[in-house]
């Protein structure tokens, strides 16, 4: 019953979608680990929990990518709590190449079971098998070009491996899918959404650019407002403040006052939205603002 009503609503993703998964659930039947990347500034967000289905019986670690943009504190606190959902977690900042280290502990961690297996049967020299998984843009690419490094050899055909695939070897220890899994996020929550959108994981071209600055910036009031001070000068005088502006709200006061500081005019004086909102969402996606975790675990 519960897989009838899944199928319906995998029906409503696109093509391309359905395609990546089913790519994806072909290639973790040849893996003994899932290595899933998340954006440390949204752990749940920018998940997938189908991956708990999907990963069912492999090793599992999961690597807050992006660790260089996110809270500090925070993401001590995202580690801790995927770790006590049995799931090996580690930090990470790709780009910068900073924690790459922690990832090979944590592999043989997450498939100890299997290597002691192998172990018993007296097979010493075998290599595990992974695959990176993630939602689009949070850095699976990245990840695994400053994992692997340069010089890496890639073998394919493998027999017992499906034709074609490339796996690349990391080490003597483990062996790398070459093509991540792309996941789907989870597009029927919109808190989700607007997070991703945030973080520029979703296009903008198709959203209100204005709204999601807008909307940021209140999220940011609430939990950082000593950033919006320090950056834009916004205090509870300006986003409290009572305004004779039809439709004045906090979102459009902090725009408003954006827009005043930056010189974000338009001729005849009027503020440009469509402008100020890039700042801010150019500013939060760069760090600018400051050390952002949007979700709390
Ligand atoms: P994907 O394969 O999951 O779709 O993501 P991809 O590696 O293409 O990375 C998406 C963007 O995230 C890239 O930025 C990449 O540089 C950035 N990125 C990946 N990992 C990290 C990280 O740990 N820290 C930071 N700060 N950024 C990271 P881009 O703007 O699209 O490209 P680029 O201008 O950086 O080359």
């Amino acid at each position: 019953m519960d897989r009838d009503i899944s199928r319906n609503a995998i029906n409503w993703y696109p093509g391309h979608m359905n395609k990546a998964r089913i790519m994806m659930e072909e290639n973790i039947r040849l893996v003994d680990l899932v290595i899933e990347i998340v954006d440390a500034r949204a752990p749940l967000s920018s998940r997938n929990p189908d991956i708990d289905r999907l990963g069912k019986g492999k090793g599992r670690v999961i690597i807050l990518n992006k660790s260089d943009l996110s809270d500090k504190a925070l993401n001590e606190k995202w580690k801790a709590y995927f770790i006590s959902k049995g799931i090996q977690a580690v930090l990470l900042d790709s780009k910068g190449k900073n924690g790459l280290k922690g990832i090979m502990t944590a592999v043989n961690n997450a498939c100890a079971a299997k290597i002691a297996k192998d172990r018993a049967k007296g097979i010493v020299n075998s290599s595990l098998k992974a695959m990176v998984v993630g939602i689009p843009n949070v850095g699976k690419s990245t990840f695994i070009n400053a994992f692997v490094g340069k010089n890496v050899a890639t073998t394919g055909n493998k027999p017992g491996v499906t034709k074609g695939k490339q796996w690349i070897m990391v080490n003597k220890e483990l062996e790398l899918l070459d093509t991540p899994g792309i996941l789907w996020p989870k597009f029927e929550d919109q808190e989700v959404g607007r997070r991703l959108a945030y973080l520029g994981s979703i296009n903008d071209e198709i959203l209100v650019t204005e709204e999601l600055a807008g909307d940021l910036l209140v999220a940011l009031y609430r939990d950082y407002p000593k950033f919006l001070e320090d950056r834009y000068k916004i205090t509870a005088d300006v986003v409290d403040s009572e305004s004779e502006a039809a439709f004045s709200t906090p979102q459009s006061r902090m725009l408003d006052h954006i827009a005043k500081n930056r010189g974000c005019l338009k001729k005849g004086g009027e503020v440009d939205y469509f402008k100020t909102a890039g700042i801010v969402l150019d500013d939060f996606r760069s760090g600018r603002i400051g050390l952002i975790t949007l979700e709390r675990p």
